[in-house]
Protein backbone atom coordinates (compact mmCIF):
# COMPACT_ATOMS: atom_id res chain seq x y z
CA UNK A 1 0.00 0.00 0.00
CA UNK A 2 1.68 3.62 -1.17
CA UNK A 3 0.94 5.96 1.88
CA UNK A 4 1.80 9.55 2.12
CA UNK A 5 3.37 11.69 5.21
CA UNK A 6 1.80 15.20 5.26
CA UNK A 7 3.11 17.61 7.78
CA UNK A 8 -0.16 19.80 8.30
CA UNK A 9 -0.90 23.35 9.13
CA UNK A 10 0.47 25.34 5.92
CA UNK A 11 -0.89 27.86 4.05
CA UNK A 12 -0.94 26.73 0.34
CA UNK A 13 -0.75 29.46 -1.80
CA UNK A 14 -0.06 29.97 -5.59
CA UNK A 15 -0.89 28.65 -9.02
CA UNK A 16 -2.52 25.05 -9.79
CA UNK A 17 -2.51 23.77 -14.05
CA UNK A 18 -5.46 21.47 -13.97
CA UNK A 19 -5.65 18.31 -16.02
CA UNK A 20 -7.59 17.22 -18.69
CA UNK A 21 -11.10 15.36 -17.23
CA UNK A 22 -10.59 11.48 -15.91
CA UNK A 23 -14.24 11.30 -16.05
CA UNK A 24 -14.38 13.09 -19.94
CA UNK A 25 -11.64 10.85 -21.03
CA UNK A 26 -12.88 7.93 -19.95
CA UNK A 27 -15.70 8.10 -21.85
CA UNK A 28 -14.21 9.47 -24.86
CA UNK A 29 -11.51 6.77 -24.97
CA UNK A 30 -13.95 4.10 -25.81
CA UNK A 31 -15.75 6.06 -28.55
CA UNK A 32 -12.89 6.09 -30.83
CA UNK A 33 -14.15 2.46 -31.31
CA UNK A 34 -16.80 4.60 -33.20
CA UNK A 35 -14.51 6.44 -35.19
CA UNK A 36 -13.37 4.88 -38.93
CA UNK A 37 -9.78 6.07 -39.17
CA UNK A 38 -6.93 6.70 -35.91
CA UNK A 39 -7.97 9.52 -33.51
CA UNK A 40 -5.68 12.20 -31.60
CA UNK A 41 -6.55 12.40 -28.32
CA UNK A 42 -5.04 16.03 -26.37
CA UNK A 43 -5.17 17.03 -22.62
CA UNK A 44 -5.77 13.28 -21.45
CA UNK A 45 -4.82 13.09 -17.68
CA UNK A 46 -2.08 10.12 -17.61
CA UNK A 47 -4.10 8.71 -14.28
CA UNK A 48 -4.18 4.99 -13.55
CA UNK A 49 -7.83 4.87 -14.54
CA UNK A 50 -6.71 6.31 -18.21
CA UNK A 51 -3.78 3.95 -18.32
CA UNK A 52 -5.69 0.21 -17.60
CA UNK A 53 -8.46 1.18 -20.13
CA UNK A 54 -5.50 2.10 -22.53
CA UNK A 55 -3.87 -1.16 -21.55
CA UNK A 56 -7.83 -3.24 -22.15
CA UNK A 57 -7.83 -1.74 -25.75
CA UNK A 58 -4.58 -2.98 -26.82
CA UNK A 59 -5.11 -6.40 -25.22
CA UNK A 60 -8.35 -6.12 -27.28
CA UNK A 61 -6.30 -5.26 -30.50
CA UNK A 62 -6.66 -1.73 -30.93
CA UNK A 63 -3.22 0.77 -31.50
CA UNK A 64 -2.98 3.06 -28.35
CA UNK A 65 0.34 5.10 -27.24
CA UNK A 66 1.14 7.99 -26.15
CA UNK A 67 1.89 10.49 -28.41
CA UNK A 68 3.54 12.69 -25.22
CA UNK A 69 2.36 13.08 -22.19
CA UNK A 70 -0.75 14.12 -22.86
CA UNK A 71 -1.46 12.93 -26.31
CA UNK A 72 -2.64 9.70 -27.01
CA UNK A 73 -3.34 8.31 -30.52
CA UNK A 74 -6.04 5.36 -31.14
CA UNK A 75 -6.14 3.31 -33.48
CA UNK A 76 -8.68 1.17 -33.29
CA UNK A 77 -9.29 -0.33 -37.21
CA UNK A 78 -8.39 -3.89 -36.11
CA UNK A 79 -10.04 -4.46 -32.83
CA UNK A 80 -12.21 -7.08 -34.49
CA UNK A 81 -13.44 -9.31 -31.50
CA UNK A 82 -16.69 -7.63 -29.53
CA UNK A 83 -15.65 -9.58 -26.63
CA UNK A 84 -14.25 -7.94 -23.62
CA UNK A 85 -13.13 -10.68 -20.90
CA UNK A 86 -14.47 -9.68 -16.96
CA UNK A 87 -11.00 -9.79 -16.05
CA UNK A 88 -10.23 -6.75 -17.61
CA UNK A 89 -13.76 -4.87 -16.91
CA UNK A 90 -13.23 -5.09 -13.28
CA UNK A 91 -10.28 -3.21 -13.00
CA UNK A 92 -12.49 0.03 -13.12
CA UNK A 93 -16.25 1.35 -13.46
CA UNK A 94 -15.55 3.01 -16.65
CA UNK A 95 -14.77 -0.01 -18.41
CA UNK A 96 -18.75 -0.22 -18.87
CA UNK A 97 -18.29 2.25 -21.87
CA UNK A 98 -17.04 -0.29 -23.83
CA UNK A 99 -20.81 -2.14 -23.46
CA UNK A 100 -22.11 1.35 -25.57
CA UNK A 101 -19.33 1.33 -27.48
CA UNK A 102 -18.64 -2.18 -28.68
CA UNK A 103 -22.47 -2.40 -29.49
CA UNK A 104 -22.32 0.92 -31.81
CA UNK A 105 -19.80 -0.39 -33.58
CA UNK A 106 -20.67 -4.38 -34.32
CA UNK A 107 -24.44 -3.90 -33.10
CA UNK A 108 -23.80 -6.96 -30.62
CA UNK A 109 -21.49 -7.72 -27.98
CA UNK A 110 -20.41 -9.74 -24.80
CA UNK A 111 -18.60 -7.63 -22.17
CA UNK A 112 -17.81 -8.05 -18.97
CA UNK A 113 -19.81 -6.54 -15.54
CA UNK A 114 -17.24 -3.61 -14.19
CA UNK A 115 -15.59 -3.06 -11.14
CA UNK A 116 -14.68 0.28 -9.58
CA UNK A 117 -14.77 2.79 -6.28
CA UNK A 118 -17.30 0.75 -3.44
CA UNK A 119 -18.97 3.53 -2.90
CA UNK A 120 -22.71 2.12 -2.69
CA UNK A 121 -24.40 -0.17 -5.02
CA UNK A 122 -23.72 0.59 -8.81
CA UNK A 123 -26.46 -0.80 -10.63
CA UNK A 124 -26.72 -0.60 -14.64
CA UNK A 125 -30.43 -1.70 -15.00
CA UNK A 126 -30.77 1.73 -16.48
CA UNK A 127 -28.02 1.66 -19.37
CA UNK A 128 -29.40 -1.99 -20.27
CA UNK A 129 -32.88 0.25 -20.48
CA UNK A 130 -31.45 2.45 -23.18
CA UNK A 131 -30.03 -0.62 -25.13
CA UNK A 132 -33.60 -2.50 -25.05
CA UNK A 133 -34.78 0.60 -26.44
CA UNK A 134 -32.25 0.21 -29.40
CA UNK A 135 -33.78 -3.08 -30.80
CA UNK A 136 -31.11 -4.93 -28.10
CA UNK A 137 -31.77 -8.19 -26.15
CA UNK A 138 -29.46 -8.19 -22.73
CA UNK A 139 -28.74 -11.32 -20.78
CA UNK A 140 -26.14 -11.29 -17.60
CA UNK A 141 -24.27 -14.25 -17.64
CA UNK A 142 -21.67 -15.69 -15.51
CA UNK A 143 -20.00 -11.86 -15.02
CA UNK A 144 -21.03 -10.92 -18.20
CA UNK A 145 -23.19 -8.68 -20.41
CA UNK A 146 -24.15 -10.40 -23.42
CA UNK A 147 -25.89 -8.43 -25.91
CA UNK A 148 -27.65 -9.08 -29.09
CA UNK A 149 -29.65 -7.45 -31.53
CA UNK A 150 -30.41 -8.09 -35.58
CA UNK A 151 -29.28 -4.53 -36.16
CA UNK A 152 -29.46 -1.46 -33.40
CA UNK A 153 -32.26 1.19 -34.40
CA UNK A 154 -33.16 4.03 -32.86
CA UNK A 155 -35.19 4.39 -30.03
CA UNK A 156 -36.78 6.49 -27.23
CA UNK A 157 -35.85 6.03 -23.70
CA UNK A 158 -36.97 8.16 -20.27
CA UNK A 159 -34.01 7.36 -18.07
CA UNK A 160 -35.90 6.98 -14.18
CA UNK A 161 -32.75 8.43 -12.58
CA UNK A 162 -30.44 11.05 -13.92
CA UNK A 163 -27.23 8.76 -14.52
CA UNK A 164 -23.83 9.98 -16.40
CA UNK A 165 -22.90 6.21 -17.18
CA UNK A 166 -26.35 5.32 -18.64
CA UNK A 167 -26.48 8.58 -20.82
CA UNK A 168 -23.05 8.19 -22.22
CA UNK A 169 -23.40 4.27 -23.04
CA UNK A 170 -27.19 4.99 -24.56
CA UNK A 171 -25.32 8.05 -26.67
CA UNK A 172 -22.13 5.45 -27.97
CA UNK A 173 -24.47 2.49 -28.65
CA UNK A 174 -27.13 5.24 -30.49
CA UNK A 175 -24.29 6.42 -32.69
CA UNK A 176 -24.35 3.51 -34.38
CA UNK A 177 -27.89 2.80 -34.88
CA UNK A 178 -29.74 3.33 -38.01
CA UNK A 179 -31.94 6.47 -37.32
CA UNK A 180 -32.36 9.06 -34.56
CA UNK A 181 -32.46 7.77 -30.53
CA UNK A 182 -33.77 10.36 -28.18
CA UNK A 183 -32.63 10.00 -24.22
CA UNK A 184 -34.85 11.72 -21.78
CA UNK A 185 -34.06 12.69 -18.07
CA UNK A 186 -30.34 12.73 -19.68
CA UNK A 187 -27.62 13.64 -17.54
CA UNK A 188 -26.03 17.69 -17.83
CA UNK A 189 -22.67 16.93 -16.99
CA UNK A 190 -20.03 18.82 -18.56
CA UNK A 191 -18.10 15.56 -19.75
CA UNK A 192 -21.59 14.55 -21.74
CA UNK A 193 -21.45 17.73 -23.63
CA UNK A 194 -17.38 17.02 -24.42
CA UNK A 195 -18.37 13.51 -26.04
CA UNK A 196 -21.20 14.77 -27.83
CA UNK A 197 -18.71 17.08 -29.37
CA UNK A 198 -16.19 14.13 -30.51
CA UNK A 199 -19.19 12.35 -31.55
CA UNK A 200 -20.11 15.07 -33.85
CA UNK A 201 -16.69 15.40 -35.28
CA UNK A 202 -16.68 11.70 -36.09
CA UNK A 203 -19.97 12.71 -38.45
CA UNK A 204 -22.57 11.38 -35.34
CA UNK A 205 -25.39 14.06 -35.10
CA UNK A 206 -25.76 14.55 -31.39
CA UNK A 207 -28.33 17.39 -30.67
CA UNK A 208 -29.00 19.14 -27.45
CA UNK A 209 -26.37 17.55 -25.19
CA UNK A 210 -25.79 19.71 -21.75
CA UNK A 211 -29.84 19.33 -21.56
CA UNK A 212 -32.41 17.24 -19.90
CA UNK A 213 -32.77 15.27 -23.84
CA UNK A 214 -30.38 14.24 -25.96
CA UNK A 215 -31.08 13.72 -29.64
CA UNK A 216 -28.63 10.86 -31.44
CA UNK A 217 -28.57 10.27 -35.36
CA UNK A 218 -26.21 7.42 -35.90
CA UNK A 219 -24.32 7.53 -38.60
CA UNK A 220 -22.97 4.52 -40.55
CA UNK A 221 -20.38 6.33 -42.11
CA UNK A 222 -17.87 8.01 -39.95
CA UNK A 223 -14.78 9.83 -39.28
CA UNK A 224 -11.70 9.99 -37.15
CA UNK A 225 -11.14 13.06 -35.14
CA UNK A 226 -8.54 15.20 -33.15
CA UNK A 227 -10.21 15.93 -29.92
CA UNK A 228 -9.11 18.04 -26.87
CA UNK A 229 -10.41 16.87 -23.62
CA UNK A 230 -11.96 19.61 -21.48
CA UNK A 231 -10.36 21.06 -17.82
CA UNK A 232 -11.00 18.60 -15.01
CA UNK A 233 -13.36 20.11 -13.02
CA UNK A 234 -13.23 17.83 -9.66
CA UNK A 235 -9.14 18.13 -9.74
CA UNK A 236 -9.59 22.09 -10.00
CA UNK A 237 -12.37 21.93 -6.98
CA UNK A 238 -10.84 19.88 -4.94
CA UNK A 239 -7.34 22.61 -5.34
CA UNK A 240 -10.09 24.72 -4.40
CA UNK A 241 -11.55 23.25 -1.23
CA UNK A 242 -7.29 22.87 -0.73
CA UNK A 243 -7.14 26.58 -0.48
CA UNK A 244 -10.18 27.18 1.82
CA UNK A 245 -8.94 24.54 4.46
CA UNK A 246 -6.15 25.71 4.31
CA UNK A 247 -6.74 29.77 4.85
CA UNK A 248 -4.54 29.84 1.82
CA UNK A 249 -4.81 31.87 -1.53
CA UNK A 250 -4.42 29.21 -4.53
CA UNK A 251 -5.40 30.04 -8.23
CA UNK A 252 -6.33 27.34 -10.52
CA UNK A 253 -5.52 27.79 -14.03
CA UNK A 254 -6.88 26.25 -17.30
CA UNK A 255 -10.69 25.15 -16.19
CA UNK A 256 -14.10 26.40 -17.67
CA UNK A 257 -15.29 28.97 -14.40
CA UNK A 258 -18.73 27.73 -15.49
CA UNK A 259 -18.74 24.48 -14.70
CA UNK A 260 -17.49 25.33 -11.17
CA UNK A 261 -20.18 27.09 -9.87
CA UNK A 262 -21.91 24.94 -7.25
CA UNK A 263 -18.26 24.81 -5.98
CA UNK A 264 -17.48 29.10 -5.77
CA UNK A 265 -21.01 29.61 -4.43
CA UNK A 266 -20.35 26.77 -1.09
CA UNK A 267 -17.05 28.38 -0.52
CA UNK A 268 -18.50 32.01 -0.80
CA UNK A 269 -20.98 31.14 1.75
CA UNK A 270 -18.11 29.88 3.86
CA UNK A 271 -16.38 33.14 4.11
CA UNK A 272 -13.61 32.34 1.59
CA UNK A 273 -13.02 35.25 -1.53
CA UNK A 274 -13.51 33.61 -4.76
CA UNK A 275 -12.57 35.31 -8.25
CA UNK A 276 -12.66 34.18 -11.18
CA UNK A 277 -11.33 35.13 -14.74
CA UNK A 278 -11.49 33.31 -18.24
CA UNK A 279 -9.89 30.29 -17.68
CA UNK A 280 -8.79 30.85 -13.66
CA UNK A 281 -10.46 30.78 -10.39
CA UNK A 282 -8.48 32.43 -7.31
CA UNK A 283 -9.82 31.28 -3.96
CA UNK A 284 -8.57 33.12 -0.74
CA UNK A 285 -9.31 31.05 2.35
CA UNK A 286 -10.73 33.04 5.30
CA UNK A 287 -8.61 32.35 8.52
CA UNK A 288 -11.53 29.84 9.86
CA UNK A 289 -14.52 29.24 7.44
CA UNK A 290 -18.03 28.98 8.68
CA UNK A 291 -20.38 26.05 8.68
CA UNK A 292 -22.59 25.44 5.41
CA UNK A 293 -25.40 23.11 4.48
CA UNK A 294 -24.73 20.80 1.25
CA UNK A 295 -26.86 18.36 -1.03
CA UNK A 296 -25.06 16.61 -3.55
CA UNK A 297 -26.86 16.81 -6.93
CA UNK A 298 -26.55 15.47 -10.39
CA UNK A 299 -25.11 18.81 -12.64
CA UNK A 300 -25.45 21.72 -12.01
CA UNK A 301 -25.79 20.86 -8.75
CA UNK A 302 -22.93 20.43 -6.10
CA UNK A 303 -21.12 16.98 -7.51
CA UNK A 304 -20.90 14.02 -5.25
CA UNK A 305 -17.43 13.61 -6.17
CA UNK A 306 -16.59 16.69 -4.18
CA UNK A 307 -18.66 16.00 -0.93
CA UNK A 308 -15.81 13.85 0.49
CA UNK A 309 -12.96 16.94 -0.14
CA UNK A 310 -15.36 19.40 0.95
CA UNK A 311 -16.72 17.28 4.52
CA UNK A 312 -13.03 17.21 5.37
CA UNK A 313 -13.17 21.05 4.96
CA UNK A 314 -16.45 21.43 6.88
CA UNK A 315 -15.06 19.45 9.92
CA UNK A 316 -12.93 22.38 10.67
CA UNK A 317 -15.41 25.36 10.19
CA UNK A 318 -16.90 26.93 12.60
CA UNK A 319 -20.42 25.63 13.59
CA UNK A 320 -22.77 23.38 12.64
CA UNK A 321 -22.72 21.27 8.38
CA UNK A 322 -25.62 19.02 7.37
CA UNK A 323 -24.20 17.09 4.38
CA UNK A 324 -26.67 14.80 2.55
CA UNK A 325 -25.39 12.84 -0.03
CA UNK A 326 -28.01 11.69 -2.43
CA UNK A 327 -26.54 10.21 -4.85
CA UNK A 328 -24.17 7.53 -3.54
CA UNK A 329 -25.45 6.00 -0.54
CA UNK A 330 -21.76 4.66 0.82
CA UNK A 331 -20.02 8.17 0.55
CA UNK A 332 -18.92 8.69 4.16
CA UNK A 333 -16.67 5.52 5.01
CA UNK A 334 -14.15 8.41 5.12
CA UNK A 335 -15.62 10.03 8.18
CA UNK A 336 -14.52 7.26 10.53
CA UNK A 337 -10.96 8.36 9.41
CA UNK A 338 -11.40 12.02 10.29
CA UNK A 339 -13.06 11.10 13.24
CA UNK A 340 -9.38 9.61 14.31
CA UNK A 341 -8.31 13.25 13.56
CA UNK A 342 -10.89 14.44 16.28
CA UNK A 343 -13.21 15.34 13.48
CA UNK A 344 -17.08 15.40 15.04
CA UNK A 345 -19.31 13.83 12.73
CA UNK A 346 -22.52 11.93 13.17
CA UNK A 347 -23.39 9.84 10.03
CA UNK A 348 -27.14 8.86 9.53
CA UNK A 349 -28.09 7.10 6.16
CA UNK A 350 -27.46 9.73 3.54
CA UNK A 351 -27.13 12.84 6.07
CA UNK A 352 -24.06 13.94 8.08
CA UNK A 353 -23.90 16.03 10.88
CA UNK A 354 -20.49 17.71 10.95
CA UNK A 355 -19.76 19.93 14.51
CA UNK A 356 -16.86 21.81 13.61
CA UNK A 357 -14.23 21.52 15.60
CA UNK A 358 -11.37 23.94 16.65
CA UNK A 359 -8.77 21.58 15.39
CA UNK A 360 -7.79 18.01 13.77
CA UNK A 361 -4.90 16.40 15.18
CA UNK A 362 -2.53 14.13 12.58
CA UNK A 363 -3.26 10.55 12.87
CA UNK A 364 -2.75 7.56 10.15
CA UNK A 365 -5.51 7.25 8.29
CA UNK A 366 -6.48 5.21 5.48
CA UNK A 367 -8.46 5.78 2.04
CA UNK A 368 -10.81 3.31 0.70
CA UNK A 369 -11.68 5.07 -2.56
CA UNK A 370 -10.53 7.56 -4.80
CA UNK A 371 -12.70 10.75 -3.81
CA UNK A 372 -12.01 9.47 0.14
CA UNK A 373 -8.03 9.80 -0.85
CA UNK A 374 -8.14 13.69 -1.02
CA UNK A 375 -10.49 14.23 0.98
CA UNK A 376 -7.72 12.74 3.79
CA UNK A 377 -5.21 14.38 2.40
CA UNK A 378 -7.16 17.89 2.64
CA UNK A 379 -7.77 16.67 6.17
CA UNK A 380 -4.19 16.10 6.68
CA UNK A 381 -3.03 19.43 5.30
CA UNK A 382 -5.37 21.34 7.53
CA UNK A 383 -4.31 19.41 10.31
CA UNK A 384 -1.97 20.16 12.97
CA UNK A 385 1.09 17.60 13.62
CA UNK A 386 1.80 14.87 10.87
CA UNK A 387 -0.54 12.35 9.02
CA UNK A 388 0.27 9.19 7.46
CA UNK A 389 -2.27 8.67 4.81
CA UNK A 390 -2.47 5.13 3.38
CA UNK A 391 -4.23 3.85 0.42
CA UNK A 392 -2.84 6.55 -2.27
CA UNK A 393 -3.51 4.58 -5.06
CA UNK A 394 -6.91 4.85 -5.45
CA UNK A 395 -5.74 8.61 -5.50
CA UNK A 396 -3.88 7.74 -8.42
CA UNK A 397 -6.55 6.66 -10.33
CA UNK A 398 -7.99 10.07 -11.17
CA UNK A 399 -5.25 12.61 -10.01
CA UNK A 400 -2.08 13.39 -11.72
CA UNK A 401 0.70 14.43 -9.93
CA UNK A 402 -1.53 15.78 -7.05
CA UNK A 403 1.45 15.36 -4.28
CA UNK A 404 3.87 17.33 -6.74
CA UNK A 405 1.32 20.45 -6.91
CA UNK A 406 0.65 20.50 -3.31
CA UNK A 407 4.06 20.87 -2.80
CA UNK A 408 4.54 23.13 -5.14
CA UNK A 409 2.32 24.88 -3.19
CA UNK A 410 4.12 24.74 -0.14
CA UNK A 411 2.45 21.93 1.35
CA UNK A 412 5.10 19.01 3.59
CA UNK A 413 3.79 15.89 1.64
CA UNK A 414 5.89 12.97 0.54
CA UNK A 415 5.62 9.84 -0.68
CA UNK A 416 6.77 6.86 1.89
C1 LIG B 1 -20.11 8.74 -12.83
O1 LIG B 1 -20.39 7.48 -12.24
C2 LIG B 1 -18.68 9.06 -12.48
N1 LIG B 1 -17.81 8.02 -13.02
C3 LIG B 1 -18.54 9.17 -10.98
O2 LIG B 1 -17.22 9.58 -10.69
C4 LIG B 1 -19.50 10.24 -10.45
O3 LIG B 1 -19.44 10.24 -9.04
C5 LIG B 1 -20.92 9.92 -10.91
O4 LIG B 1 -20.96 9.77 -12.36
C6 LIG B 1 -21.93 11.00 -10.53
O5 LIG B 1 -21.52 12.22 -11.04
C7 LIG B 1 -17.38 8.11 -14.27
O6 LIG B 1 -17.65 9.05 -14.99
C8 LIG B 1 -16.51 6.99 -14.73
P1 LIG B 1 -24.30 7.58 -12.27
P2 LIG B 1 -21.65 6.65 -12.67
O7 LIG B 1 -24.71 6.50 -13.18
O8 LIG B 1 -21.88 6.86 -14.13
C9 LIG B 1 -27.89 5.34 -9.97
C10 LIG B 1 -15.18 9.53 -9.50
O9 LIG B 1 -14.83 9.58 -8.30
N2 LIG B 1 -27.99 4.44 -11.14
O10 LIG B 1 -24.51 9.00 -12.70
O11 LIG B 1 -21.46 5.27 -12.18
C11 LIG B 1 -26.60 5.13 -9.19
O12 LIG B 1 -26.70 4.07 -8.29
C12 LIG B 1 -16.39 8.72 -9.88
O13 LIG B 1 -14.57 10.08 -10.42
C13 LIG B 1 -29.01 3.53 -11.20
O14 LIG B 1 -29.85 3.42 -10.30
O15 LIG B 1 -22.79 7.37 -11.85
C14 LIG B 1 -26.42 6.48 -8.53
O16 LIG B 1 -27.22 6.52 -7.37
C15 LIG B 1 -16.98 7.94 -8.77
N3 LIG B 1 -29.10 2.71 -12.30
C16 LIG B 1 -27.01 7.47 -9.54
O17 LIG B 1 -27.81 6.67 -10.43
C17 LIG B 1 -28.21 2.81 -13.33
O18 LIG B 1 -28.35 2.05 -14.30
C18 LIG B 1 -26.01 8.22 -10.37
O19 LIG B 1 -25.02 7.33 -10.89
C19 LIG B 1 -27.17 3.74 -13.26
C20 LIG B 1 -27.07 4.57 -12.15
Amino acid sequence: MEKYIVNGNHKLTGEANIHGAKNAAVAIIPATLLAQGPCVLENVPPVTDVGVLCDILNILGAKVSWRDKFTLELDTANLNKAVVPADLTNKLRASYYLMGAMLGRFGQATVGLPGGCKIGPRPIDQHLKGFHALGCETEIKSGDVVMTSPGLTGGHVYFDVVSVGATVNVMLAAAGAEGTTVIENAAREPEIIDLANFLNQIGVGVKGAGTGTIRISGAKERDNAVHSIIPDRIEAGTFMIAAAATGGDIRVKGVIPRHLEPVTAKLRETGSQVTEGDDWIQVQGAERGCAVDLKTLPYPGFPTDLQQPMSSYLARCTGTSVVTENIFENRFRYVEELKRMGANIKVEGRVAIIEGVDELEGSVITAHDLRASSALVIAALSASGQSEIRGIEFLNRGYYDFAGKLERLGARIKKD
